[in-house]
């Protein structure tokens, strides 16, 4: 007999550093599965910008911690998630190599995680949640049936994450977002709380030399295994 899951709707939780390709795989696959999408990250950026717009030094715990209890978010679904702040949409300031910084540093304090656990948990719609993130499969979901640390090569992972900015057309040299990645792997990692590890009963997917396609399809696979009931 299968224990009784904790939360409302199956949840497959992916876990893994920067760039190692989990936004756009965990968005294609919670498509294809027809299932909601939380991107953890962006909850941590958010309370990142609203502490620089505010005036909230990184330090400063017990208000950060306010902040993200207040946070007046919305993510409005589309060919791109539309991600707003106080009514206004930061799709874009949110996904800067800098703001990735400022959220690794507001993550690293245990009063902000606590204060988002709850609002994470909420994103439990049915009929399912693919969860993306760095704590997924150890603190926010600990109990999914399917837990998955996609990961890659910095170097990989520096090359792809200049892709995507060049992309959007916005300018970064390569050997600095190498820098930054590798800083913000050790941040994430060394830290006290919560720090970015693969869980003992998680599934490793080294995406290194996998293109998107075979890496979704990899993921869909397990989760048909883990959810036989599950589209895909
Ligand atoms: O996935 P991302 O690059 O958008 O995440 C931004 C930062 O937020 C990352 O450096 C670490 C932090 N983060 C975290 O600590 N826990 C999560 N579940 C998700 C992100």
């Amino acid at each position: 007999m299968t224990e009784a899951s904790p939360y409302p709707v199956p949840v497959i939780a992916i876990d893994g550093p920067g760039g190692a390709g989990k936004g756009t795989i965990c968005s294609r696959v919670a498509t294809a599965l027809g299932w909601a999408l939380l991107d953890s990250g962006a909850l941590y950026r958010l309370v990142g910008l609203d502490a620089v717009r505010k005036g909230v030094e990184p330090e400063n715990t017990m208000a950060l911690a306010e902040l993200a209890r207040a946070l007046d978010i919305e993510f409005l679904a589309g060919d791109e998630v539309v991600v707003m702040l106080g009514g206004q949409d930061v799709s874009r300031e949110i996904r800067t190599e800098n703001a990735g910084l400022v959220a690794s540093q507001v993550a690293a304090q245990p009063a902000v995680r606590s204060a988002l656990i709850d609002r994470q948990r909420e994103f439990c719609h049915p009929p399912g949640l693919v969860a993306d993130g760095r704590d997924m499969g150890s603190v926010v979901f600990p109990s999914a049936a399917l837990k998955i640390f996609l990961t890659a090569s910095v170097a990989e992972r520096a090359q792809r994450r200049y892709k995507q900015l060049k992309d959007k057309g916005i300018d970064v040299s390569l050997s600095a977002l190498s820098k930054d990645m590798a800083d913000r792997d050790r941040q994430d990692t060394e830290r006290s709380v919560a720090p970015l590890i693969a869980c003992d009963d998680a599934r490793i997917l080294d995406t290194t030399s996998m293109s998107i396609e075979e890496v979704v399809a990899k993921v869909l696979e397990w989760a048909k295994e883990v959810f036989p009931q599950a589209r895909a």
